[in-house]
């Protein structure tokens, strides 16, 4: 599909690419003539790189790309480095009881904070440039104002959110969530794999959990939200735009489920006499692929693990746990499609004689982006000479969160071949530097609107 329309500046296209609508300005005619010097840049891309480039050492892999979990040592450690860049800027740093990294540069009048940044955790053997990119170039954005001796009226505060992936206790976007009163003391319970709770692990990240509360932000206290990050899909890059703005982020339901069969010997149980729950787990990953392709839309649903007991070769698998995750930007239609496969597992339970019980451990809601938020991004890269298309996040993000709480934009910059979560996950340094110019400039198109609000 490809429908031109006339805007005052531009002439623009939709184009669809693959499933998603991508609203692209790219071959608009550009505000300035052909002639006209490229607009000036602020931030400082080699040290930009310079410090995403050190980043990438805590957790590299041999084979690229970092492993960088939420609640690790590694995590700590860069944290640690992090925020030796925030003193560096000048920031004024304050670690809140969910151990979110916050970094204050003061307004000149009393107004609420605008607030951007990310998170710096990884999924295992993940990329370097998920969360850092938006971590790092918050701060890259602050030593440009302070380089141009830059005041602004609202306070900056740069963000470094705590444990966005959580792999290891199912729960993504966790310091943003308790930030926006998403999840509480209940997940303090939680045990990884190294039998720590996520109350030992906060400990060790100098917060007392008791206080997990003391970490909400109260809504109307930001004047707004923004959060710049790698796209992780193949939009931008494909079509060669350079800047994307995010309209929505897609709401996540996640379940811990257990299979139960009995576990026998592999050589003398006949096949008709088996309760395998491997066999009905597999059953049941197909059962997740049907329902989300049976369909239309962007929806998506993942098994992402499957962890067998005892774990032999010579013996039937008597237990199995795996997660089912399911994404859209509709929540119904992620009710709708659950309701469904629990039907079918029901199914095959009886037909495996296994029985299958499924909680939920992860419930995100889908998140809409404040049009004058997406406003000040588009007219930010307008104003760089950046090409730009609206499209929505199929990623969960920490802005997603407190858009629950606050105006909330994204400003995706392209992913090379669409690869993420990923050792060859890869965002060209120029890319970086256009959207971290971008969130320069958004930021402060921010600042000058109205009655502290964009
Ligand atoms: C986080 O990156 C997610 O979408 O899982
Ligand atoms: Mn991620
Ligand atoms: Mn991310």
């Amino acid at each position: 599909m490809r429908i031109s329309r006339k805007l005052p500046t531009a002439t623009c296209v939709l184009v669809a690419v693959g499933a998603t609508l991508l609203v692209i300005t790219l071959g608009c005619k550009p505000a300035r003539s052909e002639a006209a010097p490229a607009p000036a840049r602020h931030i400082n891309s080699e040290r930009l790189q310079g410090t995403l480039e050190k980043l990438s050492e805590f957790g590299r892999n041999p084979e690229g790309g970092v492993t960088r979990l939420g609640f690790s040592q590694v995590e700590l450690d860069a944290r640690a480095y992090v925020m030796g860049l925030m003193k560096e800027a000048a920031l004024e740093i304050r670690v809140d009881p969910a151990g979110n990294i916050f970094g204050r540069r003061a307004g000149s009048e009393k107004l609420p904070a605008l607030l951007f940044g990310s998170h710096i955790d990884s999924v295992p053997k993940g990329g370097a440039f998920d969360g850092s990119v938006g971590s790092l170039g918050a701060i890259e954005v602050i030593r440009a104002l302070n380089d141009g001796h830059v005041k602004t009226r609202h306070p900056l505060e740069v963000v470094v959110w705590t444990n966005e992936e959580g792999p290891h206790f199912g729960v993504s976007a966790l310091g943003s969530g308790v930030a926006a009163g998403s999840l509480g003391p209940e997940i303090l319970d939680r045990k990884g794999e190294d039998g720590l709770t996520l109350a030992d692990w906060l400990r060790r990240y100098g917060q007392d959990p008791a206080h997990l509360a003391d970490a909400r932000i109260a809504r109307g206290s930001l004047a707004a939200v923004i959060e710049l990050h790698i796209e992780q899909g193949p939009n931008l890059y494909e079509t060669k735009v350079q800047i994307g703005i995010v309209q929505g982020i897609v709401g996540l339901k996640r379940w811990r489920c257990v299979a139960t069969g009995v576990a026998n010997h592999a050589g003398t149980t006949p096949m008709n006499r088996r309760k395998d729950a491997l066999a009905a787990a597999a059953r049941d990953l197909l059962v997740v692929r049907e329902v989300v392709r049976a369909e239309s839309g962007r929806q998506v649903g993942t098994v992402g693990y499957m962890k067998a007991e005892p774990g032999a070769a010579n013996v039937i698998p008597g237990q199995v746990e795996f997660p089912v995750e399911l994404r859209d930007l509709d929540a119904a239609k992620i009710e709708r499609m659950w309701e469904l496969i629990q039907q079918r597992f029901a199914k095959t339970d009886s037909e495996e004689g296994v029985e299958t019980k499924c909680v939920v451990i992860n419930d995100i809601a889908p998140a809409l982006s404040d049009p004058s938020v997406q406003n000040a991004i588009r007219e930010a890269a307008r104003t760089a000479g950046l090409s730009t298309a609206d499209l929505p996040s199929g990623a969960v993000h920490d802005a997603g969160e407190i858009a629950r709480i606050a105006p909330m934009g994204m400003i995706f910059v392209p992913s090379r071949d669409g690869i993420s979560h990923a050792p060859q996950e890869f965002s060209s340094w120029d890319d970086i530097a256009n959207g971290t110019e971008v969130l320069y400039r958004t930021i402060l198109r921010l600042d000058q609107s109205k009655a502290g609000r964009p």
